[in-house]
């Protein structure tokens, strides 16, 4: 079986760097084999974690284990108070960064154009965009097709006229994240498959994970499954006890 990817999203999380480190040693401890770890973490943390890593890490050996930003602006640097860009990331050893949450798009009022100006900045920087997408509960009331037309339109908007490169799509349908009411596994799967076909022209083999209430329990109907490639984890990513289960659960 290819390997799959475990993600973290600490979001706004946890409230000091000190916790943030105890957390991320916790979790760094953890081994399998079958899974590469990524850990997205608040802009804040990255320096402290990435200097903890270096600590932890015995020099030269290969890490399964990687730093991930939870967003990121598309301009490199200048007048713009706040902004974060892909180089400034990939300075504290970032390489993969979320873009679109549905969290920032509600929160931030982030639109698909934004999120697209995103996608061209971090996919021509050579990073890894994770592209989140997912349907609202009123569209996966009309059913599966609708919620695929849903999820379809968003990455043609999200993606239109950015480079090929190193791209990974979270599908995280809205009603499932934070609700504890995850998607039914072969919902996520049929939905991976759609993502998936739609983007093989443009990007070949897409890793397409599943997020919305994975938990050590749920989290195997998930990962197991053929065309899933992974998880995005929120809530469970914070304890490291839960998060190792979802780890092991590969
Ligand atoms: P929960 O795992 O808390 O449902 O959050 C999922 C998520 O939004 C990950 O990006």
């Amino acid at each position: 079986m290819a390997k799959k990817l475990i993600a973290a999203n600490w979001k706004e999380n946890p409230g000091s760097a000190k916790d943030a480190v105890r957390l991320f040693k916790a979790v760094a401890a953890v081994q399998n084999p079958r899974a590469d770890v990524l850990i997205c973490a608040p802009f804040l943390f990255l320096e402290p974690l990435a200097d903890t890593y270096r600590r932890l890490r015995p020099a030269g050996r290969k890490s399964r284990l990687a730093l991930g930003a939870e967003d990121v602006f598309w301009e490199e640097k200048g007048a713009f108070t706040g902004g974060i860009g892909p180089k400034m990331l990939a300075s504290f050893g970032v390489r993969h960064m979320l873009i679109g949450h549905s969290e920032r798009r509600k929160w931030f009022r982030e639109t698909d154009a934004m999120v697209n100006r995103k996608a061209k900045q971090v996919l021509q920087d050579g990073f890894t965009a994770i592209l989140c997408v997912g349907e609202p509960r009123t569209v996966r009331k009309k059913g599966s097709r609708a919620a695929e037309a849903f999820v379809r339109a968003q990455l043609e908007k999200d993606l239109k006229g950015v480079p090929k490169g190193k791209l990974i799509v979270a599908y995280e349908p809205i009603w499932a994240i934070g609700s504890g009411e995850g998607a039914r596994p072969e919902d996520a799967a049929t939905m991976a498959r759609c993502i998936k076909r739609a983007l093989a022209r443009k990007f070949g083999k897409v890793k397409v994970l599943y997020g919305g209430s994975v938990d050590g329990k749920t989290a195997r109907n998930y990962v197991t499954l053929k065309d899933i490639d992974g998880a995005l984890v929120g809530g469970a990513s914070l304890k490291a006890d839960e998060f190792k289960k979802i780890i092991n659960s590969i």
